[in-house]
């Protein structure tokens, strides 16, 4: 029995393959197996023999399953190994095929809005997308109940938190941590409670700010600055200042360009007007400065929309394409 048994300790032991020392298992377990065969010959044995044989057997079963087990874990390592070289990936081989990516429209249109306003001295401010609800509304004279606030719905947390609904809040932040003057713009995302052509749940703005000393900011400064940004923008466009309401500046307007796809002759995208609405803006409310407590001060604030004016310099159709992802439709606005 122990020579015999000998033998299949070192088969086990030489097996090269999963598939080999299954075969082995089953010679040695298997019903019509070694074992087996070795428990049958006991019956023949002398009655005072067979409890010691039976104990001797069961001691090497036991010690022949674990070594098949230990072994199948070698043998199962080396051919993960094996595999896992076969299958190897070059990550760092070049590629000829690969091209070149390219920005997003949203953000390329972010970009240049960034750079006019870099350029004349505006510092850019992020602000935080999670805001409460005083420098959301609050602050920026929409006080609870106020009926300016519909148009701005949003996503809401616990303890008066929630999505900003634009970029405003950053001006609040900014006036609370820096002391007059200033001079800034904040680009973002936003997000509303909307969706439709026009509209999705986050899109991006850019807001602007600039405070220095009481009388020193008029409507004019504001006037020059947005028509010397939108010609940057749009080219040789004709730009419109119409009155109209925010609660945060007082007064406030409009801006409209000449429509960019029929010059202003009036087609389907203006209306039949000839004309864009593209932006809001304003002096800025003194109810504004108090909450910020800021004295003997004036300023002016804007604020746009960068989808929108995305969509007009690449004459994109449905605001909903932007956010797809879908590589050959962007491929179009590199
Ligand atoms: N916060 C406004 C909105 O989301 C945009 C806006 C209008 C910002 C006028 C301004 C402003 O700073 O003066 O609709």
């Amino acid at each position: 029995m122990e020579t015999l048994l000998k033998e299949w300790y070192d088969k086990i032991k030489e097996a090269q393959s999963v598939e080999n020392l299954e075969e082995i298992r089953i010679c040695v377990f298997g019903k019509k197996g070694v074992l087996a065969a070795e428990f049958a010959k006991m019956k023949t044995a002398p009655n005072e023999e067979k409890s010691k044989i039976a104990q001797d057997l069961n001691t090497h079963k036991s010690s022949l399953m674990n070594e098949l087990s230990a072994r199948r874990i070698t043998l199962q390592t080396i051919e993960l190994q094996k595999s896992m070289k076969a299958e190897a990936i070059d990550v760092s081989m070049f590629s000829v095929g690969s091209e070149a990516g390219a920005l997003h429209p949203v953000m390329e249109t972010m970009d240049r809005i960034v750079e006019y306003f870099s350029a004349m001295n505006f510092a850019v401010k992020t602000g935080n997308m999670v805001e409460d609800d005083f420098n959301n509304f609050e602050a920026l004279n929409l006080p609870k109940y106020h009926p300016a606030r519909d148009m701005q719905d949003t996503f809401y947390f616990k303890d008066e938190m929630l999505l900003r609904t634009h970029t405003s809040p950053v001006q609040i932040r900014t006036m609370m941590s820096q002391k007059p003057p200033i001079r800034m713009i904040a680009p973002g995302a936003v997000f509303r409670r909307d969706y439709d052509i026009t509209h999705t749940p986050m899109f991006h703005q850019v807001e602007g700010l600039l405070v220095d000393e009481e009388g020193k900011v008029s409507f004019a400064n504001l006037k020059y600055i947005m028509e010397d940004f939108l010609k940057y923008m749009f080219g040789d466009v004709e730009v419109r200042f119409r009155p109209s309401f925010f609660p945060f500046t007082e007064p406030s307007s409009e801006v409209d360009i000449s429509c960019v796809f029929c010059k202003g002759e009036g087609c389907r995208v203006c209306s039949k007007t000839g004309w864009i609405e593209i932006l809001g803006c304003g002096i800025v409310d003194s109810n504004v400065f108090k909450a910020v407590k800021y004295e003997n001060v004036s300023g002016y604030a804007f604020g746009l929309g960068v989808e929108r004016m995305a969509m007009l310099i690449h004459h994109i159709g449905d605001l909903r394409s932007l956010f797809e992802g879908d590589i050959k439709l962007l491929e179009q606005f590199q």
